[in-house]
């Protein structure tokens, strides 16, 4: 291929990004600093509480290492090809989700660089069917690597959800993220303090489990919206293991509800979103 083909065939591939984005009300990225502190999990809540109001949704898994969203809805299809576009398969029917770990043996290894990610990454966006949506959500792998770095250049967020657990080396971590995601013009929707309290299974008291408000603290000072907190639930890795969303395979605890909360909050700061692509 020449240079000249080359370049069309870029072209083409950022028309084409642009037109699936357009199709797509609002595009939610699940940022963090640290690992581990619960982004994939808010990603699933999030995506499956949405689904459950009534929206058309979809979640795009970009932690290219650690894909780990199909284990999180015990998802067993793989996408298909059609009309040459990726056709994603879905979660209860109308929810689409595609991620690597789709297209891997389990237990593969990737070993690439940021050029080979980037186009991994385009072509998720360029040549996958997500069709008419109402959210996309993007789960990205820890901090601020090549994964965000390729994503937040080709499309502009319509929000960043920051996480964090409430320890002060994670929010460290969380200022550093939104950092990067401000210097890339991207918008801060609010912060998300995961693993924040625990109930306590036989008095139900709350404990603050890191007895502080330094989350808090951290949000009122950079002047970002706490969208909420998620207690600490050991029911909720439990659950993330056999691929049941707690939103919906917890109905009436504290942590669905947690989770509702943060969605009414965001749907709140982004305006009324109606349903139905
Ligand atoms: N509020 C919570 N209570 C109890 N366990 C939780 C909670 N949130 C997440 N977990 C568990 O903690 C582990 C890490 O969560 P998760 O995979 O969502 O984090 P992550 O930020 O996506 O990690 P990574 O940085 O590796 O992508 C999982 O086993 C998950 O089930
Ligand atoms: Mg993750």
């Amino acid at each position: 291929m020449d240079l000249n083909e080359r370049l069309n065939k870029v072209k083409e591939r950022e028309k084409r990004i642009t037109e699936n984005m357009s199709k797509i009300k609002y595009k939610i990225a699940v940022l963090s600093g640290k690992g581990g502190v619960g982004k994939t999990t808010i990603s699933v809540n999030l995506a499956v509480g949405l689904m459950e109001e009534g929206f058309l949704v979809g979640l795009l898994d970009l932690d290219l290492h650690g894909p780990n969203i199909v284990r999180m809805l015990g998802i067993k299809e793989n996408p298909t090809i059609e009309n040459s576009l990726i056709k994603p398969p879905t979660y209860l029917k109308n929810m689409k989700v595609m991620s690597m770990a789709m297209l891997l043996e389990e237990s593969q290894p990737l070993a690439w660089r940021g050029p080979m990610k980037h186009s991994v990454i385009q072509q998720f966006l360029a040549d996958t069917d997500w069709g008419e949506l109402d959210f996309l959500i993007f789960d990205l792998p820890p901090g601020t690597g090549d994964e965000a770095l390729s994503l937040f250049q080709l499309v502009k967020m319509d929000g960043i959800v920051l996480v964090t657990t409430p320890q002060k080396v994670a929010i460290d971590d969380v200022s550093r993220a939104m950092n990067f995601a401000i210097e890339m013009n991207q918008k801060v929707l609010g912060l998300i303090i995961n693993m924040s309290y625990l109930i306590c299974p036989q008095c139900k008291t709350k404990i603050d489990l890191f007895g502080e408000n330094a989350a808090k603290d951290f949000a009122e000072l950079v002047g970002i919206d706490v969208l909420g907190e998620i207690p600490m639930d050991p029911a909720i890795a439990k659950l993330a293991d056999a691929g049941k969303p707690v939103v919906s395979f917890l109905r009436g605890s504290e942590v669905e509800k947690s989770f509702r909360a943060v969605i009414g909050t965001m749907l709140e700061k982004l305006g009324k979103v109606s349903t139905g692509g």
